[in-house]
């Protein structure tokens, strides 16, 4: 707790360019939870060296992402919206939870062995303790919730799983966090194979929309979405493509699939997907125009790095202090 509120911790490492999966998927939960919850939404630059990753690129992507925090509503007043890397407890803390993790445990995460699959060059010592830094992560603030999507809901259980032990051995230390896995949008499929999900890393740029795509690129990849033979906009299984972009299109409209399967009886394939398109570009339009503010606006920017990071660094250490002093390290003299 945190001035009488409950905390909430998530992050989004800054690899790939982000995709309107990852917008109406995460960050319009972020937006909706910001009031209830004390938030800290962090920019995971430790996560994404796992991986290797050009400097300057890195440092650019992550900078675009922070700012995308801010121009997609997030109130970085309220919201702690931070760079891991500028607070350094969640190396600290992972250190230690490393010590209470087993390579058992590790070893059966999915998301580790796809990796190490896509990988198989660099398989370091990083990706396979990866779940224990988003642990730390989670831990260092006493999170009560974690807003996550479903392919990351195994390393929550770890995180959790962490905790228990640790709290066992040394009494309650941690707070032990609840996943938060949001109903709309929160899964949005691939326009070229609506089968699987649609992914910031996939190569073909028709099969996702990106965030800063401009109105006319919008509408065209929509149209070129693949859909089915049936010719009927109706929100079923047997039809992925059509059921997916229902989806994006509730998601962005605030309507419900029922009604969109009335709004578009008897009308073919070609007004509906133009209809999505309009939907989303509207959506976005107002996110691209901040962001474009913001990222000139160097100082302001720069004001609320430095001031979160000091903000994330004071109750990061609140919980660091405590998990040094259980384990048995000395206290510092000052
Ligand atoms: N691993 C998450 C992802 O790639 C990002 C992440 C890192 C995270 N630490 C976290 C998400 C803590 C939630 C909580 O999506």
């Amino acid at each position: 707790m945190i001035d009488g509120k409950k905390v909430l911790f998530s992050g989004m490492q800054a690899t790939g360019t982000l995709t309107i999966g990852n917008y109406l998927g995460a960050l319009q939960n972020w937006l909706k939870l910001s009031d209830e919850y004390e938030c800290f939404y962090s920019v995971v630059d430790l996560h994404s060296i796992t991986v290797r990753q050009d400097p300057a690129e890195l440092r650019k992507r992550a900078r675009a992402l922070l700012t995308l925090y801010i121009a997609a509503g997030l109130d970085p007043k309220k919201n702690c919206i931070y760079y891991q890397s500028h607070v350094s407890g969640h190396a600290e803390l992972s250190w230690i939870l490393n010590c209470f993790t087993y390579m058992g445990e590790l070893n059966r995460m999915t998301q580790f062995k796809d990796k190490a699959a896509k990988h198989a060059d660099n398989i370091n010592a990083g990706l396979f303790t990866y779940p224990v830094l988003m642990a730390a992560d989670i831990l260092l603030y006493q999170s009560d919730v974690v807003p996550v999507g479903i392919d990351q809901m195994q390393h929550l259980e770890i995180t959790r799983d962490i905790a228990q032990r640790f709290n066992a051995i040394y009494g309650d230390v941690f707070t032990i966090p609840e996943p938060y896995i949001g109903k709309v949008g929160a899964k949005i499929m691939s326009l070229q194979d609506p089968e699987k999900k649609m992914s910031k890393s996939d190569e073909n740029p028709n099969a996702s929309i990106y965030l800063m795509d401009d109105p006319d690129t919008i509408m065209r990849k929509f149209k070129r979405a693949v859909t089915d033979s049936e010719g009927a906009v109706r929100y079923r299984e047997e039809q992925p493509g059509i059921h997916n972009l229902i989806d994006i299109y509730c998601a962005c409209s605030n309507k419900k699939p029922e009604e969109v399967e009335k709004e578009f009886d008897g009308k073919g394939y070609g007004d509906f997907k133009t209809a999505v398109g309009e939907s989303v570009v509207s959506v976005l339009k107002p996110v691209q125009e901040e962001f474009a503010r913001l990222e000139k606006d160097k100082a302001y920017i720069d004001g609320i790095i430095k001031e979160n990071a000091e903000k994330a660094n004071y109750f990061a250490q609140k919980t660091l202090r405590k998990v040094q002093k259980k384990v048995g390290f000395p206290e510092k003299i000052r």
